[in-house]
């Protein structure tokens, strides 16, 4: 039986939480490697001096904290995330960049806790995939958009386009039996598919609704560095992980190394990776 939305909120929760302290140890290596997905979720959500923005599944604050550089002090961005261990590590660093106009809250994005027409803005990066009701978390951000107001999103693409992700699940499946996820399931690849997440900002009423695959690489130093890091903050990566038995994961780390090996560039490694930007407008 599959689980409730309320077991599946739970487990994210659960989840992320516990990955936290990874994403905090390679804070500055993914941001750097990932940073240009931020500038572009600024840009498609049109964001300028004194706005005000809402982000989703904001975790250690990716796009929150470059939203909030780019609204301003006349601005606000306001970051919502299950997690309470990675909205923490978010507040450090926007304390950090002496950020007064960021603020985090604790809260499940299908059910948005703010006033109809309050946000100038949306953003939000690789947490939409995560949901057990994605219809209805898009038509709670169509609410709370104002008239004019713009979504941005990213989420992962498909698996044969994410070598990056896809290594360590191909592996982990030669050890153990994964049953065929179920295609409406959440999960890393739940709107991978074109025209999904398009046809719910449609549904939920959005128009000028944008669709575009954007390839980039995630850069490693060495293939250690690659598995170390994934394993670190990839939650569901680490929950089939944690199946193997100790021998199984020696021997899959040396697989996934060796995989990673074709990627080999100069003298490191660059692991392809697609996301699927999508964005809409509520109309006036
Ligand atoms: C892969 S992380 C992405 C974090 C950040 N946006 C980034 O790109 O670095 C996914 C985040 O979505 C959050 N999340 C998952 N389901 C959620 C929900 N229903 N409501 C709020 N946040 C959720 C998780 O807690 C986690 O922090």
């Amino acid at each position: 039986m599959s689980p409730s939305p309320e077991e599946v909120i739970e487990n994210q929760r659960q989840d992320w939480n516990r990955v936290a302290g990874g994403w905090e140890k390679w804070d500055r290596f993914f941001d750097e490697q990932m940073a240009f997905l931020n500038h572009r979720l600024v840009a498609d959500a049109r964001l300028r001096s004194g706005m005000r923005v809402l982000d989703l599944g904001s975790g250690t604050g990716y796009p929150a904290l470059l939203a909030a550089q780019t609204v301003g002090t006349h601005g606000q961005v306001i970051g919502i995330d299950l997690a309470v261990q990675m909205l923490d590590a978010a507040r450090r660093k926007a304390t950090l960049l002496r950020l007064s106009n960021l603020t985090f809250q604790t809260g499940d994005v299908t059910s948005l806790p703010f006033e109809q027409t309050s946000f100038d803005a949306v953003t939000t990066r690789f947490c939409l995939m995560f949901l057990p009701e994605i219809q209805k978390a898009v038509t709670e951000i169509a609410r709370v958009l104002k008239p004019n107001a713009w979504l941005a999103s990213a989420v992962w693409s498909a698996p044969d386009k994410n070598p990056y992700l896809k290594i360590p699940i191909d592996i982990i499946k030669q050890f153990i039996e994964i049953p065929p996820p179920d295609p409406t399931a959440p999960g890393i690849f739940r709107l991978a598919k074109p025209g999904d997440l398009a046809g719910m900002l449609q549904q939920a009423g959005l128009v000028d609704i944008s669709e575009q695959e954007f390839l980039g690489d995630v850069q490693f130093s060495t293939a250690e560095e690659y598995v170390s890091s994934l394993m670190d903050i990839a939650a569901p990566i680490q929950n089939l992980w944690a199946r193997l038995s100790p021998r199984q994961q020696t021997d899959a780390r040396g697989k996934i190394i060796e995989s990673a090996g074709q990627y080999r560039k100069g003298s490191g490694i660059a692991l392809p990776i697609a996301v699927r930007m999508i964005s809409g407008r509520k109309p006036w």
